[in-house]
């Protein structure tokens, strides 16, 4: 199997044509245009109505899927585990955390311990804590077969930001469904911004998806304590990547969430990363300062949808999880399906 992993497939090189997809490692979210989306988007609801109608297939039969984590994971791992075995494949699953009990203690690199793993598998979940590693295990690597990454310390979660879409799309409409309906869609991101991949990653794809997929203006309202503030350079990629389309981006900083959920279409909490801080006393100086609770939610718009990637702390007091509006764990579960879709579309079994 010769693999796609050369460097332009990491800007807009994942389309409609499911050759796009094949074999190639799914990185970033650069590397997705609206075809892409519109593609991946209906492969996922497919695959939720597979697993409604008849829990899956076999079409990954005799495939192996590697799950390597050298960070925690709970729902990342088990959902690329699950949506494997759903489509009948196979899992061999390393947990590397801290060097685990494999071969990274023994000082392996990454790269070496991947391509390892890749003479037996077809397909490689990739997680680790420092930043850039998991773009440089498949640009640099030498590497066969596709990487998708599972998390790459504070840059990128771009199957997370996929399943968010997904969600998103899911949970509100894409915009255009009630005719000419052109309200901007809102999107408030709270908590830890610096060091949350999942909200660098899904504030890039929102800006991607805007017109050419979401069919709607975008506001991003950032609420985050001054220590944690959204990078600057994710907020020069959507203003930039607005204005090549041709359209504006409002990106706003907001201290209070209050005003924050002012015609919010979507709340996206964030817990605040423990372990990215280098000092616990920084840690405990900003750690509980956004908190949502059920009192919070009676000021909140009506249909306004609460996010969240899991797992939380102290950030969503569980008196909101009955609330209809919290929707943390319908997104959970559509990220069985959204990564279903995924393996399935990279190994050409869509
Ligand atoms: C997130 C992650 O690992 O970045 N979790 C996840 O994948 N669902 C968020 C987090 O750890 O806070």
């Amino acid at each position: 199997m010769s693999s796609n992993q050369d460097i332009s497939k990491l800007v807009d090189g994942i389309t409609s044509d499911p050759a796009t997809w094949t074999n190639t490692s799914l990185i970033s979210v650069t590397q997705l245009t609206p075809s892409g989306l519109d593609l991946l988007m209906n492969t996922s609801t497919q695959m939720r109505n597979l697993v409604k109608d008849q829990g899956g297939d076999d079409r990954l039969k005799h495939r192996v899927l590697a799950s390597v984590f050298y960070e925690a994971s709970t729902r990342t791992s088990c959902s690329f585990q699950t949506a494997m075995m759903r489509l009948g494949g196979s899992v061999i699953h390393v947990d590397c955390g801290s060097g685990g009990n494999t071969s990274s203690k023994k000082g392996e690199t990454v790269s070496d311990t991947i391509k390892c793993l890749q003479c037996y598998s077809d397909v490689t979940v990739l997680r680790h804590p420092i930043t850039g590693t998991v773009p440089d295990a498949v640009l640099n690597g030498g590497l066969q077969k596709p990487v998708i990454n599972a998390g790459d310390g504070v840059g990128e979660h771009p199957t997370q930001a996929l399943l968010d879409l997904f969600t998103i799309v899911d949970e509100l409409g894409s915009g255009m469904d009630n005719g000419n309906d052109i309200e901007p869609l809102t999107v408030v991101m709270v908590g830890d911004l610096k060091h949350g991949r999942t909200v660098h990653s899904l504030a890039k794809l929102l800006a991607r998806a805007q017109f050419g997929f979401l069919k709607r203006p975008l506001v991003l309202r950032y609420c985050a304590p001054d220590s944690l503030k959204m990078p600057n350079y994710v907020k020069a990629y959507v203003d930039e990547f607005g204005k090549r389309q041709g359209f504006e981006i409002i990106q706003e900083e907001c201290g209070s969430i209050k005003d924050a959920m002012k015609n919010a279409n979507v709340l996206y909490v964030t817990r605040v990363q423990k372990e990215r801080f280098e000092k616990e006393q920084d840690y405990n100086a900003v750690k509980g300062a956004y908190v949502i609770d059920a009192d919070l939610m009676k000021e909140a718009p009506e249909k306004m949808i609460v996010m969240h990637p899991l797992p939380r702390v102290d950030e969503i007091s569980t008196d909101v999880d009955s609330d209809p509006r919290a929707a943390y764990f319908r997104e959970m579960e559509n990220g069985l399906y959204v990564r279903m879709a995924i393996l399935a579309l990279v190994l050409g079994k869509a």
